[in-house]
C-alpha cells in the first residue's frame, strides 16, 4: 500500500529562484514565501547562506528571513555549506539547516569546491552546531541518480553518502536527482538500497523534471515507502552548477498526483496555484506546472 499521507517540502523559493540570472527583489521573494505559507506547507526551503559570488540570486537571504511572516509549527529551512552560512542560518532563526553534499566526486568539486570526504568534515561542525542550537539538520545528497560530470552513479556510493549523513545526525536525508536523469526502476532500486541504512521515514526524494520523469519518479517512490517529496511552485528552478538542469518537478503536479491517489497532504492546490501565478508574472513567463495551467485555463 502507498503511503497514506506525505510531507511535502517546497523548494521553490530556494531551488526555484537561485539560477534566475536577473535579480528578484527580496519583496517579491518574502510575498512568494508568505503565499506558500497560506497555502499550507509543513515545511519551506526560503533561502540560502552560500557564497554570493558563487549564487548571487541568494545574496538576500538574510533581508528574506527577516521579512517573512512565520505561521507556528512552518519548518523554514535555509541551505548551509560551512559555519559562515550556519552562523548567518543561525542570526536570520532558520528553524532548519540543509548540509548539503553529492554522491559523485566531480559534482562535489563543481559544486562546493571540495571532495565528498572533505565536504563531511566540513559539515560535522554545522551538525554539531545545529545540535547545540536545536536546530533541525537536514542533509542532502545531489546526483543520486546520474552526475552532469561523470556521469553513472552507483547506488552503493548514494548509500555512503546516506552513512555518513546519518552519522552526523542528520534528521532527515533527501535524495537529490540534480539533473532528472533517473528513471522509475532505477529511482527504486536506489532508494531500496539507502533504506537498508536510514530509516525510510525520514528520506525524501528530490526530483527534478528535466527528463519528464519526476512524477513517474515520484510514483515509483511512493510505492518503496517514501513520504517526503520536495517540489517547486510552478517548476521553477534549475542548478547553476548542473549545466541543462532545468526545475523541481511542479509542487502543482505534485498535488493534483497526491489527491487522486487520495494522499493527504494539508496543501491547498488553489493555493499554490495562486502563488505560482504570482512568480509566473513576475519573472514574466508561463508557469511550467501542467497542472498548475490547466487550472488557471479552465
Ligand atoms: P570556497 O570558495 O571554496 O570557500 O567556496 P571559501 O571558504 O574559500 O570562501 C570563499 C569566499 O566565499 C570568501 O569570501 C568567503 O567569505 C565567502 P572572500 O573572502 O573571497 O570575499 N563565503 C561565504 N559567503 C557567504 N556565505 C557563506 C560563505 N562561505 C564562504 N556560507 C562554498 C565554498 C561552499 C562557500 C561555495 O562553493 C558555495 O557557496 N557554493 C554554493 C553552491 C550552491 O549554492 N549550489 C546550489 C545549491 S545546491 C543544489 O541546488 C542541489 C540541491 O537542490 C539538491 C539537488 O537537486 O541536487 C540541494
Ligand atoms: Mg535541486
Amino acid at each position: 500500500a502507498l503511503p497514506q499521507k506525505v510531507k511535502i517540502v517546497e523548494v521553490g523559493p530556494r531551488d526555484g529562484l537561485q539560477n534566475e540570472k536577473e535579480t528578484i527583489g527580496a519583496d517579491v521573494k518574502i510575498a512568494l514565501v508568505d503565499m506558500l505559507t497560506g497555502a499550507g506547507f509543513a515545511n519551506i526551503e526560503a533561502a540560502s547562506f552560500v557564497s554570493p559570488k558563487w549564487v548571487p540570486q541568494m545574496a538576500t537571504s538574510a533581508e528574506v528571513m527577516a521579512g517573512i511572516q512565520r505561521k507556528p509549527g512552518v519548518v523554514y529551512s535555509v541551505l548551509t555549506p560551512n559555519m559562515k552560512g550556519f552562523e548567518a542560518a543561525l542570526a536570520a532563526g532558520a528553524d532548519e539547516v540543509v548540509i548539503f553534499g553529492s554522491a559523485s566526486e566531480a559534482f562535489s568539486q563543481r559544486n562546493i569546491n571540495c571532495s565528498i570526504a572533505e565536504s563531511i568534515e566540513r559539515f560535522r561542525e554545522v551538525a554539531q552546531a545545529a545540535k547545540q542550537h536545536k536546530l533541525r539538520l537536514r542533509g542532502s545528497i545531489s546526483c543520486s541518480f546520474g552526475c552532469p560530470y561523470q556521469g553513472k552513479v552507483e547506488a552503493d556510493s548514494v548509500a555512503d553518502v546516506v552513512q555518513r549523513l546519518r552519522d552526523l545526525g542528520c534528521d532527515e536525508i533527501d535524495i537529490a536527482d540534480t539533473i532528472g536523469v533517473g528513471t522509475a526502476r532505477h529511482v527504486q532500486a536506489v532508494m531500496q538500497r539507502v533504506i537498508r541504512e536510514f530509516p525510510v521515514e525520514r528520506l525524501s526524494g528530490h526530483f527534478h523534471d528535466t527528463y519528464g520523469q519526476a512524477l513517474a519518479n515520484i510514483y515509483a517512490s511512493l510505492e518503496v515507502g517514501i513520504s517526503i517529496y520536495h517540489s517547486s511552485v510552478a517548476g521553477l528552478g534549475g542548478c547553476p552548477y548542473a549545466k541543462g538542469a532545468t526545475g523541481n518537478v511542479a509542487t502543482e503536479d505534485v498535488l493534483f498526483l497526491m489527491q487522486g491517489l487520495g494522499i493527504e497532504t494539508g496543501i491547498s492546490l488553489d493555493a499554490v496555484v495562486d502563488a505560482g501565478q504570482y512568480i509566473s508574472q513576475h519573472l514574466g513567463r508561463k508557469a511550467v506546472s501542467r497542472a498548475g495551467n490547466a487550472i488557471v485555463a479552465k
